[in-house]
């Protein structure tokens, strides 16, 4: 199985088996409401239902994973979903492994496995502009802002001002710092 590992995190593609802690994640409003797609409530049947759209394999500009800690413990998922032929990232995280520096770490990862392996022109993301925490990752990442949109929030249900992104490799590779340097201590 595909599997990227940081200093303290692993990631593989998400399994039937982690619907209870993906549900236990999205359904904390504070985490589905910045995520377009998510609807609130949200229940282990949602996650069921995701779960079984996934392929085992998939192509890598519509790859997930799920992120846990060495200790075996579900972070969160990010990974890429195909737009018009190009990758675009989408990830969250349990509030509980909020603030320690653990998306920006598992980004950088699948990035670099994206980038160094299967390869892509960019990668295209962005965030609702009032996403402090999210826009302050994808900076340290060396994403850059290239338009504003409006973007429907279906756990609001209410449109918001987006702020849209992309990442070219050079950029990444200017901006992303080692992973050493993106270890903190906590
Ligand atoms: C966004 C999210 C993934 C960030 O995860 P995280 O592991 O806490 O992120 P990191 O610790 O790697 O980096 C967060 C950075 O934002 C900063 N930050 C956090 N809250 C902030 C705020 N309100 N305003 C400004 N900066 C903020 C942190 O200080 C940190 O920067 P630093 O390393 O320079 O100190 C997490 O909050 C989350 O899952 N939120 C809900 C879902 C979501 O928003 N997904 C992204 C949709 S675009």
């Amino acid at each position: 199985m595909l599997k990227l590992a940081t200093d303290r995190l692993y990631m593989r593609p998400p399994l039937m088996d982690d619907a209870a802690a993906i549900a236990a994640a999205l359904s904390n409003f504070e985490v589905s409401k910045n995520l377009a797609f998510v609807p609130h409530p949200y229940d282990i049947s949602d996650a069921v239902a995701w779960l079984e759209r996934q392929p085992a394999l998939a192509h890598p500009f519509d790859q997930k994973f799920a992120i846990f800690t060495h200790e075996d413990q579900f972070c969160g998922m990010t990974g890429f979903t195909n737009k018009n032929d190009l990758p675009s990232l989408g990830y969250y995280l349990h509030p509980d492994a909020w603030g320690k520096g653990y998306m920006t770490e598992a980004n950088w990862a699948l990035i670099k496995w994206l980038f160094d392996g299967p390869g892509a022109p960019k990668i295209i993301s962005g965030v609702f502009d009032y996403n402090q925490a999210s826009m302050r990752v994808q900076k340290k990442l060396g994403f850059q802002t290239v338009s504003q949109s409006v973007m429907h929030s279906l756990a609001q249900s209410k449109d918001f001002a987006h702020i849209d992104t992309e990442l070219t490799q050079s950029a990444f590779e200017n901006a992303a710092p080692t992973l050493s340097e993106l270890r903190k201590d906590t």
